[in-house]
């Protein structure tokens, strides 16, 4: 596994010749990348069957991110997106990112956590005590039904008792933890909480209201550092520890403010969401999971950090990301199940490193842009291919649109309209 990342001149390539580098990188015949991007092997049928009332199919951009280095690993990341500047940003970033193991991410055990709220509680009961002392039967008894999830190491761990009260009513939960292995988890999670609570009534004479997964999935996180030397950065302004310090600065007002903190973190989905949608997640559960995880602390806050230390820009991060990589979307969606397999992102943990990885590089491109030339100027020229395309501008067309559009820093559709029909009256 010693290919390089580095695809050189990715980005200037018409489409069929990346999805012809992509076949070589990946050593398949060109065929078999071309069948899978071309966007049909997602059926109406299959629509049919996943959800109700369906009446067909709905297509969104599937690109590659290059250069990155991930745990010491080259790999190119898929990603699904329809805004413009996030890939080549991630790109742009994952270069800058490539030093040594290039990004470092280490993802923690793969544990979800369901919860039972317990109504009706008697006076005298110890929660605590009552599981403690049945604790290894009722796991025994859930395990018990889940053969295939403990073949391959995983199963419920713990249960845990909380107390909470809302200022007017109060209440016993238990957290069912489980390891869910390469799965999401959700439905596993939620079979063995169906399970619990009538064995729980019976043993705490307490009654059980919810039984559901909890997406704050923080014992299911990934922990990611990723290192800039300071030396690559002297080209986006006067120093290089210049550019540095202020992206630290970026960083540290979106620690303390949560106005920006939802921006700053939205950078981080960009790249989070884009990657969960190419390989087939629940992104909505992400996303609800990272952003409860972002205001752990009582005051939504930056996912990442960001800071200058000795010869380096260094940003971490800490996400939680429940992420499966068998059953579901990865399986019944043909291009998902093709893409998890060509990127060797078949085990949950690594599909987990990738995504945090894509995140905090996606983070570095975005802080890198505002701290610098802002970021219209980067983003404005990708748009400009959106507005031309959208009045009409075709192949050689649209690329002499763009680069009016850009050098006179005009990116209006009537600006556009105007160059297309001078074009068009020069070249008959
Ligand atoms: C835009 O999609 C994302 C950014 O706003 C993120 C940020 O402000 O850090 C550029």
């Amino acid at each position: 596994m010693s290919r390089s990342s580095r695809l050189q001149g990715f980005y200037n390539r018409t489409l069929e010749e990346r999805r012809a580098m992509l076949a070589d990188w990946l050593g398949l015949p060109a065929e078999a990348v071309n069948e899978i991007t071309s966007g049909e092997v997602f059926r109406v049928e299959l629509a049919d069957v996943l959800v109700e009332n369906a009446i067909g199919t709905f297509a969104l951009p599937l690109a590659i991110a290059a250069n990155f280095r991930i745990n010491g690993r080259d790999r190119l990341v898929p990603m699904v997106i329809e805004e413009s500047s996030v890939v080549a940003a991630s790109s742009h970033a994952a270069k800058l990112l490539r030093e040594g193991e290039g990004i470092v991410a280490r993802a923690t055990e793969q544990q979800m956590i369901g919860q039972l709220q317990l109504i009706e509680v008697p006076q005298a009961l110890d929660l605590a005590e009552l599981l403690a002392r049945n604790e290894s039967e009722l796991i025994a008894m859930l395990n018990a039904n889940h053969p295939r999830l403990g073949a391959v190491g995983g199963g419920a761990r713990t249960l845990e008792a909380r107390r909470i009260d809302d200022g007017s009513r109060r209440w016993h939960v238990v957290h069912l933890v489980v390891d869910v292995a390469d799965a999401m988890g959700a439905n596993i999670v939620n079979t063995m909480l169906e399970r619990l609570a009538p064995r729980l009534e019976e043993l705490s004479g307490a009654r059980v209201h919810l039984k559901i997964l909890s997406n704050l999935s923080d014992r299911r996180r990934v922990d990611v550092v990723g290192r800039v030397p300071i030396a690559l950065l002297a080209p986006y302004g006067e120093s290089g520890r210049h550019v540095a310090e202020n992206v630290e600065l970026a960083s540290r007002f979106a620690e303390v403010d949560p106005y920006r903190a939802a921006t700053h973190n939205k950078g981080i989905m960009n790249g989070v969401d884009a990657t969960l949608l190419a390989t087939g997640q629940d992104f909505r559960a992400v996303e609800a999971g990272a952003h409860a995880y972002a205001a752990r602390n009582g005051r939504y806050s930056a996912l990442s950090t960001w800071r200058v230390e000795e010869e380096a820009l260094v940003g971490r991060m800490t996400i939680p990301l429940a992420v499966g990589t068998v059953g579901g979307m990865t399986v019944l969606h043909p291009a998902v199940n093709r893409i998890l397999e060509w990127f060797d992102l078949t085990r949950a943990r690594e599909l987990a490193e990738v995504v945090a990885a894509v995140g905090l590089a996606q983070n570095l491109a975005a802080l890198l842009a505002l701290s610098t030339e802002g970021i219209q100027r980067g983003h404005m020229s990708l748009h400009a291919r959106n507005v031309a395309f959208s009045i009409g501008a075709r192949g050689d067309e649209l690329e002499a649109l763009v680069a009016s559009m850009s050098r006179e820093n005009d990116f209006s559709e009537r600006y556009a309209s105007e160059l297309l029909a001078d074009l068009r009256a020069t070249h008959g």
